[in-house]
């Protein structure tokens, strides 16, 4: 029900602008497979708690959070808070190639969560952070 919204609100922006801003291919995808996997409906709501959630390193004791490289604002470009390299903005309506590439979305998911909180992501958590961003 709610991919099916997002597919047709997507389809209404796709047909209204004339750049694209909204749900992909790649993201109806893994959210479906999400669900094949027990997860609930998703939450931006609980996207966006995520992506500003503090998590203490274990060994560091150090704060990590999605947004010490991305920043706050998804339109924003970040910065690789360790190598100091430019990561360009993950919000659709300012990039468009992003979500593009399942493979890409996968394999940055399990990298960044386990980086930020120290371990991998639960489909919930996954699900409810890419409806976050895409909604950005
Ligand atoms: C230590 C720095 C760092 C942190 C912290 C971080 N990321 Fe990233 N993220 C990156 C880099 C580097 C890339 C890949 C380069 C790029 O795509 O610009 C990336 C890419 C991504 C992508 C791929 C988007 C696409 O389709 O191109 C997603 C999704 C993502 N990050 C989500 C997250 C989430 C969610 C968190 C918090 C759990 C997070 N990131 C925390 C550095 C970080």
């Amino acid at each position: 029900m709610k991919i099916q919204k997002v597919t047709i609100t997507a389809t209404i922006v796709l047909l209204s602008l004339p750049i694209s801003v909204s749900a992909t291919d790649a993201v109806n995808k893994l959210l479906a497979e999400y669900q094949s996997e027990g997860a609930g409906a998703f939450s931006e709501e609980a996207g966006k708690a995520l992506w500003i959630q503090e998590f203490t390193d274990k060994k560091t004791s150090k704060i990590r959070q999605c947004t010490a490289c991305h920043t706050d604002d998804l339109r924003n470009g970040g910065k690789h808070v360790r190598t100091g390299k430019v990561i360009k903005p993950l919000a659709l309506s300012v990039n468009p190639e992003r979500l593009m590439d399942l493979k890409k979305i996968r394999k940055w998911l399990k990298r960044n969560c386990k980086w930020t909180i120290g371990r991998e992501c639960s489909s919930q958590e996954k699900g409810d952070i890419l409806t976050f961003i895409q909604a950005q």
